[in-house]
């Protein structure tokens, strides 16, 4: 199979890469190269889709299928059908990576992709990381995957729709939180909310499953979710598995937490994974189909492991993207409010 891979030089779109190579595929990655290196024996293809009219280097390349992650840029994802989306039987098998914030109901558990959307955001810009909040960061996934289903069809169009990817190179640094977190040990704040749901899916399990449906050319729409766990299930085994022998956690209320300042699921000043009364529904959708559909899951022991090993080789003192720095846990031991 001649595969496309739109980045490939990080996370999952780089793990696509990696596994899709390692099945001896034949893989181009169209990315600027800046996050990263493509896999071995992988082919880059510089390219910057914020430059008008840079995906026209790949007229005239012919591809089996292609794997697109664009998140907030509408305008890459229609620019790159119009070069390569074509018609009839040789046309190539076109995955697109969405979100399950495309969901309109963040409340409600057991949904299904037939559930109800946020509108879609119809702009062709690529949003600055400031513009990209929940409404635009989902709408414009809306915007994206109306415009691969419309161009593709659904004969030949995958649409996926991740929740939490944990697994190694993880790029919003949600999971790993809790990993390096308990290695440290010493007094650790755990969200009070061991009853809360939370689904994952490791990002070599979904890239494998991504190449695979590739392969077969597997069509439709799926929530590529893993099962849904007990968030103190999770951190409870990720705790027994890579705590420091003098971790202590300290549960914190939901009220204490929003009353300090915390933000919930993800980003600075974060408590990663938990989410409060009323949008817990995003971390339960139904796991059934994408299983079915043969979306493999592992054990939290090889996922707290792997979580640790990835945050000791990326260094366990950098900047992170989400959870708490040990001033701000401190602050709050301490009764104090995050600034
Ligand atoms: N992580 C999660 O927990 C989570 C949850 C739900 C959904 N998702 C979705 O899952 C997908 C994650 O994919 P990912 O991890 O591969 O995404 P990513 O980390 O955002 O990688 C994006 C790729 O795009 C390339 N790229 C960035 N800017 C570019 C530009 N101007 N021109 C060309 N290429 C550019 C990057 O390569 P260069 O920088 O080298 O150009 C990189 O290879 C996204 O669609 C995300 O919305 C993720």
């Amino acid at each position: 199979m001649r595969l496309l891979v739109l980045g490939g030089t990080t996370g999952l779109s780089g793990r696509v890469a990696v596994e899709a190579v390692g099945r001896g595929h034949d893989v181009v990655c169209a990315a600027r190269g800046r996050s990263g290196a493509v896999p071995d024996r992988a082919r880059l293809i510089p390219v910057d889709r914020d430059e008008p009219g840079a995906v026209a280097v790949l007229v005239g390349e012919r591809f089996d299928a292609v794997v697109d992650v664009a998140t907030g840029a509408l305008g890459w994802v229609r620019a790159v059908l119009d070069v390569l989306a074509g018609e009839g039987p040789d046309a190539p098998h076109w995955t697109f990576v969405s979100s399950v914030n495309v969901y309109a109901d963040v409340a409600t558990p057991g949904q299904g992709v037939d559930a109800p959307l946020v509108p879609a955001v119809d702009d062709p810009r690529h949003l600055a990381p400031e513009e990209l909040t929940i409404e635009t960061y989902g709408g414009t996934k809306v915007a994206s995957e109306q415009a691969v289903r419309d161009r593709v069809g659904d004969g030949r169009a995958l649409i996926v729709r991740p929740g939490i990817i944990s697994g190694p190179g993880d790029v919003m640094d949600r999971f790993g939180y809790w990993a390096a977190r308990f290695a440290r040990g010493g007094r650790t704040v755990i969200p009070d909310a061991p009853d809360q749901p939370i689904q994952h899916v490791d990002v070599r399990d979904l890239a494998a499953w991504l190449v695979t449906a590739a392969e077969t050319r597997t069509a439709g729409v799926f929530d590529a979710v893993g099962p849904v766990l007990r968030l103190g299930d999770v951190l409870s085994a990720m705790a027994a598995t890579v705590g420091a022998g003098d971790l202590e956690l300290v549960p914190m209320s939901e009220e204490a937490l929003t009353g300090a300042g915390v933000q919930p699921w993800g980003g600075p000043a974060s408590l990663p994974l938990w989410l409060p009364t009323g949008y817990t529904g995003l971390a339960a959708h139904d796991p059934e189909p994408a299983a079915a559909a043969g979306l493999a899951g592992r054990s939290l022991t090889d996922v707290a492991l792997t979580a640790l090993a990835d945050e000791r080789a990326r260094g366990m003192d950098r900047t992170r993207k989400a959870g708490l720095t040990l001033d701000e846990e401190r602050t709050l031991l301490d009764g104090g409010r995050l600034t």
